[in-house]
């Protein structure tokens, strides 16, 4: 059984390892490397895992090795990995916002199996969802092991090219601070109408969750959801049609583009 080297044990370490913890990967299997004492030693604690302050010694002892550091310090601690790298040939997954796997494979001296993901903030609850994409050196087995540990918090999706990850970045890696801004509008609209605060955003979050779940579990597509529960001459259409005048379907048009350009312009940079 392949041994994980988680490389920074922040916030999204530790959701991937609580996660794969609690799907039944023995304490074992894992190794973090994390330069805060204090947060090595929650790490420690917390889940009963080998942490270490030197990044050489931990990725030495694993066949996969998990970038999940800030992108700022990902170029420095790569390349002092680089023959290490050459020598044991791990997987290497990264989930590295904007890092391309063509300045990963530079910053480590040549083609190594990579894995480049790109996952979302409610991974931090086990409801995130990861897009994956992995260069020609990933063995199918390196591939399905990247997935289950992605998929330790939420569920995962493969892309076939690695432009598209700027348009997942778009969607899913800033979308939910698109909902947070839509339930922040829906709650003071909701204040406006003379609910409380509390009121409006316990109505407000409890409806996005509730239709998310809907829509998850139902078979029809969402405008057919919306279209079940749009009566006409009722609430909903009458909510619905001033959201179509002011061009709701251009406005998330012209965010998610937005988005997916500032992405690989980001990527740009990050190669140059
Ligand atoms: N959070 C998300 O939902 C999310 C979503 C998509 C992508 N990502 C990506 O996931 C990566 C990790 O995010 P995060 O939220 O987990 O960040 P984080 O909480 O800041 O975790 C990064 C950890 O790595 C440590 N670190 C810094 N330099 C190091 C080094 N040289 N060697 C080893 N460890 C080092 C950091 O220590 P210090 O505190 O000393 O810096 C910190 O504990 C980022 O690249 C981010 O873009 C995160």
């Amino acid at each position: 059984m392949s041994k994980i080297a988680f490389i920074g044990g922040g916030n999204m370490a530790r959701a991937l390892i609580g996660g794969l913890l609690s799907s039944g990967k023995s304490a074992d299997k894992i190794i973090v490397a994390e330069p805060v004492a204090a947060a090595a030693q929650a790490l420690s604690s917390d889940f009963g895992i080998e942490v270490s302050a030197n990044n050489i010694d931990v990725v030495q002892q694993a066949d996969c090795w998990v970038l999940a550091v800030k992108p700022q310090v990902v170029k420095g601690v790569v390349s002092e990995l680089a023959a290490l790298a050459a020598a044991q040939q791990p997987v290497v997954v990264s989930i590295v916002a904007g890092i391309p796997l063509g300045s990963l494979e530079k910053w480590l001296g040549g083609r190594c199996p990579l894995v480049r993901t790109m996952p979302n903030t409610p991974a931090l609850v086990g409801k995130g969802i990861t897009a994956l994409f992995a260069n020609q050196q990933a063995s199918a087995s390196q591939r399905a092991l990247a997935e289950q540990i992605m998929q330790a918090a939420g569920t995962t999706l493969w892309v076939d090219d690695e432009a598209l990850l700027d348009a997942v970045t778009a969607v899913s890696g800033s979308g939910p601070a698109y909902f947070f801004r839509v339930m922040e509008a829906m709650i003071d609209a909701g204040q406006a109408l003379g609910l409380s605060q509390q009121q409006a955003s316990q109505l407000t979050l409890a409806t996005a969750a509730g239709a998310a779940e809907l829509a998850i579990q139902s078979e029809h597509s969402v405008a057919r959801l919306r279209e079940q529960v749009t009566s006409p001459g009722g609430t909903t259409a009458a909510a619905l049609e001033v959201m179509n005048d002011l061009a709701i379907g251009d406005l998330f048009d012209q965010a998610l583009r937005a988005a997916n350009n500032r992405a690989a312009e980001l990527a740009q940079e990050a190669d140059g």
